[in-house]
């Protein structure tokens, strides 16, 4: 297991590591950045699915439901079709209303949750055509699925989802701007932009991983916060809600994730000078009313940790701590904010002498009801 490890100390730790890797493997033959070109053989073969469905609808559970919501802004800001996100355990037990135009996408790293499988079978059975993104080759999902792509992100034996998060964001991204091109609802300067800006994300992902000191400079001041919570907007609010859902999973430190904006429908009433709130505030649209959300934190004393864009002046003279990540285009921003919440979480975990890799209670791969 130790030579399995790599010479990290914990699975979740190699995966978080790999991530820049695993991003490569994932675009092998399918991103043609110097040919303006993204080419998935599952995609190519049903584009005519994809153009003319009236609307994708996404089933999944966990972590891998968090790449679907990010997802839905990607989908629907690149090639405008109106997308839904749903829990498969909720889908499966709903009568839900499916057309024969929908296009079902189901996301899963193990491609074995009995949820995910219930779902896509409900689909099927109402006519539609269902589409999975799954990491594990041959899996059951793999195969109850009309087509898919796999997210090459090799075994993740962490029960914390890392890498296969990052992947399932970056076929699915893949797969919008494919289809902005099919669908033309984005013009070539930006489509080509996007392709370049997503051959650099591995590196940017290479260098968000040096966040890793200050994660745990911030992990040891925090470690013993029996509350938290994460902010975000738009593509970050997703995973904001990652974020909490890594806390919780390997630190059991009770984490909430929320838009930022509806903090001041509740959530504001938990905050005090005890209160850690990790607020996801990159440079983009929306920056200036995250920086008013963060003022309001700060008025009522909570301890604010941002994840900015490298050279942030503004947040960085309001926030308790600042993580720095990379620019780059604000829909992929969530494959380089996700890289320091997994490392905050994971040193917050050790630190509070937690089973990293194998949390209690949790199995890798829900596999029953
Ligand atoms: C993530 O860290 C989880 N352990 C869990 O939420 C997981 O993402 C979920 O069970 C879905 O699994 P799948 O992707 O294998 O279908």
């Amino acid at each position: 297991e130790q030579i399995e490890k790599g010479g990290y100390d914990h699975f979740m730790l190699k995966e978080i590591y790999e991530q820049p890797s695993v991003i490569k493997d994932t675009y092998r033959g399918r991103l043609h950045a110097n040919k303006g070109m993204i080419q998935m053989a599952g995609v190519e073969d049903n584009i005519d699915k994809f153009t003319n469905a009236n609307r994708i609808l996404i089933v999944a559970c966990g972590t891998s439901w968090h790449a679907g919501l990010v997802a839905e802004y990607i989908f629907e800001e690149f090639s405008r079709i109106p997308v839904e996100v749903e829990y498969a355990s909720e889908f499966r037990y709903r009568n839900p209303i499916i057309y024969p135009d929908d296009v079902v996408i189901a996301i899963s790293q193990s491609g074995e949750t009995a949820d995910t499988l219930a779902a896509i079978k409900l689909a099927k059975e109402k006519g539609a055509f269902v589409f999975g993104v799954c990491n594990v080759v041959g899996s059951s999902i793999s195969r109850e699925t009309h087509a898919g792509a796999y997210t090459h992100a090799g075994p993740e034996i962490g029960v914390a989802s890392t890498k296969a998060f990052t992947t399932q964001i970056t076929v699915l991204t893949m797969m919008a701007l494919r289809l902005a091109k099919a669908k033309g609802t984005m013009n070539t300067s930006d489509y080509q932009r996007y392709l370049l800006e997503l051959e650099l994300i591995p590196e940017k992902v290479e260098e968000a991983l040096q966040t890793n000191e200050v994660a745990k400079m911030i992990a040891s001041i925090y470690k013993s916060a029996p509350n938290c919570l994460y902010l975000g907007r738009g593509y970050n609010f997703p995973v904001a809600l990652e974020g909490a859902l890594k806390l919780k999973e390997i630190s059991y430190i009770h984490a909430e994730g929320y838009p930022a904006a509806e903090m001041k429908h509740g959530p504001i009433a938990l905050i005090d000078e005890h209160m850690p709130i990790v607020v996801i505030a990159p440079k983009q649209n929306h920056y200036d009313k995250v920086v008013s959300n963060i003022q309001e934190i700060k008025a009522r004393s909570g301890k604010i940790i941002a994840v900015v864009t490298k050279g942030d002046t503004q947040v960085r003279a309001l926030a308790d701590h600042v993580i720095e990540i990379p620019d780059t285009a604000e829909a992929l921003t969530p494959l380089l904010t996700t890289i320091p919440l997994q490392l905050l979480s994971y040193h917050i975990a050790v630190m509070r002498e937690c089973n990293v890799d194998q949390p209690r209670n949790l199995a890798k791969s829900v596999t029953v009801e």
